[in-house]
């Protein structure tokens, strides 16, 4: 009895042991319970940046970089599962691991890759003002003294604020980019500010609004890549891998439409 006792107590120490090794010590989504015995990966995401990512109208999250991390995901061998998380909190979404990675048409910039690590850029984008066909602005330095509203802590935002200075009145910050550019529509603000993919869109689907385009040279090049929490190199290394197969299998290109280096 005493010898049984013993066992039994030896046998709960190692389980118990095993779980504190290998039941907490992840704060990763990542599980093997995929389809097929796959791996599966969360992918946050801000699904208000048609045609990039949005919902359709069944509620589906869809999109370009939505067709673009499929292929990838397809490519490392892993599923995937999106969440619509919204902007802002997608950083700390990807940060304190409630999602595996993000998309969301994220420019790759050398302030964010101090706080995460970006993968190789899968896309290329510029910043487009959004105005009224009869405004009187022509350029980037004519916003000066305008109102200008852009989503919150995009690049776009950071461009406005390089010109009209940080905490500037003149700036309207909304959470999400079609309510930037409501707030110029409503006059709320003279022009708005964002990624040419998105502001495009609005313009095709809307050829009433007489609205019209300025890009400008002052205007940085930017580059999309997807953001991984820092030193996640395990998660960092598979995608990178799956971007450079679809790279060079045309498959990106072809969902695209362009090819980047
Ligand atoms: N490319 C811009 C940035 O990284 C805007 C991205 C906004 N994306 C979105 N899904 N709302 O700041």
């Amino acid at each position: 009895m005493k010898a049984g006792l013993r066992l039994f107590s030896f046998i709960f120490l190692i389980v118990g042991l095993s779980f504190l090794l290998f039941g907490c010590g992840s704060d990763s989504n990542a599980e093997q319970d995929g389809d097929g015995g796959k791996q599966k990966l969360v992918v946050g995401t801000d699904a208000t940046y048609a045609p990039m990512e949005y919902m359709d109208s069944d509620g589906n999250i869809v999109g370009i970089d939505i067709d673009v991390v499929d292929a990838i995901a397809e490519a490392a061998g892993v599923e995937v599962e999106y969440k619509n998380i919204g902007w802002e909190p997608l950083f700390p979404a990807v940060e304190n691991g409630e999602v595996d990675f993000a998309v969301s048409s994220i420019t790759i910039t050398e302030e964010r890759k101090e706080s995460f690590d970006f993968t190789d850029p899968y896309y290329f984008a510029n910043q487009l003002i959004l105005t009224k066909e009869d405004s009187d602005i022509k350029s980037y330095a004519d916003l000066e003294g305008k109102e200008v509203s852009v989503q919150i802590n995009t690049t776009g935002h950071v461009a406005i604020q390089d010109l009209l200075g940080k905490t500037s009145s003149d700036i309207v910050a909304t959470e999400t980019m079609p309510l930037a550019i409501n707030e110029m529509l409503n006059g709320n603000a003279d022009a708005a500010v964002g990624d040419n993919s998105t502001v495009n869109e609005y313009i095709k689907n809307n050829p009433d609004t007489e609205l019209t385009t300025i890009e400008d040279d002052s205007f940085e090049k930017e580059y999309y890549g997807l953001m991984v929490k820092k030193g996640n190199t395990e998660i960092l290394e598979l995608l990178n891998e799956a971007i450079q197969k679809v790279k060079d299998s045309g498959e990106l290109e072809e969902i695209t439409g362009f090819a980047v280096e």
